[in-house]
């Protein structure tokens, strides 16, 4: 579905790869759309016990690719996007998502770890929501659960003001379990996934429903920030946001 997404299982985990390296990992409609599918495949396997996300070394992802964003605003047009199946996939996931990142973690790839159960990370990742400097709002359910997990003046400064969050700040923050070298960070969600794996799965599954919660008002909260999305990708402010990155892209190459 893309060649931008690897896909594999072994011993009960399934591996999901981000691998789009050129562009760091930037997400398009199609990669969205095999990050969809491939959490159907893991839900439909009674073998998959838990996935792992992974980018590739000093990326995860940079986020939306940006050139889709500027597609979708120059034609207005509102169709249900393929990042939409990947969220309501993340949020109501039933079986336990685990992440590692190395590097690059910005805009869903800072958001969609809120919604892993476990997350390691190197020491120089860094964890960037630029939504409002690109004119738009925070997605992924994140205004709802960043200020559960932070509080409000944190996920503020990262939400809002878009300030850089560090590798240590994200721990801080309780998003990211533990820091391990960079080396380590593929090992590390591995091992974490096999013991999840190795657990009774009946039991598993009825802790993590408890620790989850009803999820059904993150949900909610995903669909009113993607109706505000949507209207913003259609501003002048977001318009020019985009149109700035892509000329600094052709500058680059000219
Ligand atoms: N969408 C589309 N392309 C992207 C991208 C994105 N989100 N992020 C990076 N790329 C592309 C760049 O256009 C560039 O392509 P090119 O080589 O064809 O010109 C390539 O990836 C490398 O990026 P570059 O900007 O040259 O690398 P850098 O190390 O100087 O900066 C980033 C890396 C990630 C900090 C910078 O690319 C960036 O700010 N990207 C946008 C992140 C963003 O705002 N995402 C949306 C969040 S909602």
């Amino acid at each position: 579905m893309s060649e931008f997404i690897d896909v594999s299982a072994e011993g009960g985990v399934q591996t999901i790869r981000i691998n789009r390296p050129d562009k760091k990992n930037a997400l398009t409609h199609d990669m969205y759309a095999a990050l969809a599918s491939a959490l159907d495949a893991a839900n439909g396997d009674e073998a998959i016990r838990a996935s792992v996300f992974l980018g590739t070394p000093g990326t995860f992802t940079a986020g939306n690719d940006i050139g889709d964003f500027l597609a979708v605003a120059m034609s207005g047009k509102r169709d249900k996007m393929a990042v939409v199946d990947f969220l309501e996939r993340i949020i109501m996931a039933p079986k336990p998502l685990i992440a590692g990142v190395d590097g690059l973690a910005i805009g869903l790839g800072t958001t969609m770890l809120m919604h892993c159960d476990h997350v390691v990370a190197s020491p120089d990742s860094t964890f960037h929501t630029p939504f409002v400097d690109l004119g738009l709002v925070p997605e992924a359910g994140s205004s709802l659960i960043g200020p559960r997990f932070m509080g409000h003046h944190r996920a503020f400064e990262l939400l809002a003001m878009a300030e850089p969050m560090s590798a240590q700040a994200a721990v801080d923050a309780g998003f990211v379990n533990a820091l391990v070298d960079a080396d380590q960070v593929e090992a590390a969600a591995l091992d974490a996934a096999r013991t999840i794996a190795a657990k009774p799965p009946e039991a598993l599954a009825i802790a993590r429903r408890l620790i989850r919660g009803d999820r059904s008002d993150v949900l909610e909260r995903m669909r009113e920030e993607l109706e505000l999305f949507s209207q913003r990708l259609a501003s002048d402010e977001a318009r020019a946001a985009f149109m700035a990155f892509m000329n600094k892209g052709q500058k680059k190459a000219s």
